[in-house]
C-alpha cells in the first residue's frame, strides 16, 4: 500500500476500500505507518466523513489490532457503559462498582482526557497506586473475584485505539462521527458484551454540538452493536453545563466518591443511576439508589481500588491528597438567576489550568480546576460564592477565573 496515496483518496472526498482502511490501522499499530501520517488521515476523516461501510470496516480493523476478552461458560451477563464526552462526566467512576453489585460483570475499558473532556483513566490515577494498565487476564480473574474492572487500552487490548486516541486529542481531530464510532465500538466489543448503554452527549460541552448530530452518532453505534450481537441502548442526554459540580481529575473523583456514598450533586446521581438501569439483571432504580445510600457501592469500589493497587483505606482523605498550590472563590457579581454555566467554556479552562494535555507526552495536574460550581437556575446575590477555582499558581487562577466568569450567565 502507497500510504500517502489512501491519505490523498480520502483527503478527496473519496471512498475508501475495507483493505485499505485494515492495512492503514495495522501499519498504524505496528509503527511501520507513522505518527504524521495517521494524523493526516484522522485530519482527512475529519473533514471528508466516512460512509457506513468505512465505519464498520474502520472499527473492526481497530477491534482486530488486538485480543478480545473471553470468559468461562459460567460469567454472569457481561455489560458496561459508555459517555461520548463531557465536561464534569465523573459518571464511570461511580456506575461501575454500582453496576457491579448487581449479578452482572462490568469489563469497563475507559480513555484519557480528550478534546476539552476528561478521561476516567486521567481521574482514577488520581488515587495513589490505582493501576489501570491492566493485562486481559487479569481483568478476568478480577471479574472473577469482584465482578468489575477499570481499565485502559493496552498494547494487547485496542492497540489501535490507544494510539490514535491520544493523537486525536492532540491534533483537534476528536468531534468526528467515524472516528468517535470506531474509537467507543472497538473498546466496547472487545469486552465482549451482552449489553452496553451508551451515554450520548449533546450540546456545549459534547463533541455533537447539535442534538440531531448526537442522533445521527447514536444510531451509528447502534447499529454496529447490533450487527455484533450486543444489546445496546442509547441515551442522548444534554452536556450545556458541567455535569455535577466539579471540573478537573481529583475534584471530580472527591465528588464521585461522595455520589457512591449516597451524597453528590442530584444531576450526576440521577444519571448514573439512570443509565445503570438499562443494563442491569436483577436491579431497579430504586435498588441501584439505595446501594449508594446503604453502603454496598461505597464496599464495592473499597475492593476495586485494592485490586488494582491502591489503598481504600485511604480514600477517607482523598480530599486532602492533591492540593492545589492557590484556590480561590468566584463571586458573583450581580443578582438574579443562573441562566448559563457553559460547559465549554469551562472545560477549556480547566485544560488551561493543566487537568488536560496540548501534548501526547505532557504530565497532567490532578490537583487543577473547578468545584462548587453553581447550577443552571440557581437565585443568586452579588457576592455569593458561584465556583472555585483551584490553580498551580496565581497567573493561572487569575486567568482561570475570568474565563469562569464569562461562563457564567447571571440575568
Ligand atoms: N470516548 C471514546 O472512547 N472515544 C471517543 O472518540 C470519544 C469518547
Amino acid at each position: 500500500m502507497h500510504v500517502p496515496s489512501v491519505i490523498e483518496k480520502k483527503r478527496d472526498g473519496k471512498t475508501l476500500s475495507d483493505s485499505e482502511i485494515r492495512d492503514f490501522i495495522s501499519g498504524y499499530t505496528s509503527g511501520s505507518i507513522a505518527e504524521y501520517q495517521m494524523s493526516a488521515l484522522a485530519m482527512a476523516i475529519y473533514f471528508q466523513g466516512m460512509n457506513a461501510k468505512e465505519t464498520a470496516s474502520l472499527t473492526h480493523a481497530m477491534l482486530e489490532s488486538g485480543e478480545v476478552f473471553e470468559y468461562p461458560k459460567t460469567a454472569p451477563r457481561v455489560v458496561d457503559k459508555h459517555s461520548t464526552g463531557g465536561i464534569g462526566d465523573k459518571v464511570s467512576l461511580a456506575l461501575a462498582p454500582l453496576l457491579a453489585c448487581d449479578d452482572v460483570w462490568v469489563p469497563m475499558i475507559s480513555g484519557r482526557g480528550l478534546g476539552i473532556t476528561g478521561g476516567t483513566l486521567d481521574k482514577l490515577e488520581s488515587i495513589p497506586g490505582f493501576n489501570v494498565s491492566v493485562s486481559r487476564k487479569d481483568a478476568v480473574a478480577q471479574l472473577e473475584k469482584i465482578g468489575v474492572v477499570m481499565m485502559g487500552q493496552t498494547p494487547e487490548v485496542c492497540p489501535a485505539d490507544k494510539r490514535l486516541y491520544a493523537l486525536r486529542d492532540v491534533t483537534a481531530t476528536v468531534p468526528s462521527q467515524p472516528l468517535i464510532v470506531a474509537s467507543i465500538m472497538s473498546k466496547k466489543l472487545a469486552e465482549s458484551l451482552d449489553a452496553l448503554v451508551l451515554d450520548v452527549k449533546y450540546g456545549s460541552g459534547a463533541f455533537m454540538k447539535e442534538k440531531s448530530d448526537a442522533q445521527s452518532l447514536a444510531s451509528a453505534m447502534k447499529r454496529v452493536g447490533k450487527a455484533m450481537g450486543v444489546e445496546t441502548h442509547t441515551v442522548l442526554n444534554p452536556m450545556e453545563e458541567p455535569l455535577g459540580q466539579t471540573v478537573g481529575n481529583a475534584l471530580e473523583v472527591q465528588e464521585a466518591l461522595e455520589t457512591l456514598r449516597g451524597g453528590g450533586p442530584s444531576d450526576l446521581r440521577k444519571i448514573v443511576i439512570s443509565l445503570a438501569a438499562k443494563v442491569t439483571v436483577k436491579a431497579d432504580a430504586k435498588k441501584l439508589g439505595q446501594w449508594l445510600d446503604d453502603g454496598t457501592a461505597w464496599a464495592k469500589f473499597e475492593q476495586l481500588v485494592d485490586a488494582q493497587g491502591g489503598d481504600s483505606s485511604r480514600l477517607d482523605r482523598f480530599a486532602s491528597i492533591h492540593p492545589a498550590a492557590v484556590v480561590k472563590d468566584i463571586k458573583a457579581t450581580s443578582s438574579g438567576e443562573v441562566a448559563a454555566v457553559d460547559a465549554d467554556t469551562i472545560g477549556r479552562a480547566s485544560l488551561a489550568l493543566g487537568a488536560g494535555r496540548s501534548r501526547a507526552d505532557d504530565e497532567i495536574n490532578f490537583s487543577v480546576g473547578f468545584d462548587q460550581i453553581v447550577k443552571t437556575g440557581t437565585k443568586v446575590t452579588s457576592g455569593d460564592l458561584i465556583g472555585r477555582v483551584h490553580a498551580a499558581g496565581d497567573d493561572a487562577a487569575k486567568s482561570a477565573l475570568r474565563q469562569f466568569r464569562k461562563a457564567v450567565q447571571i440575568v
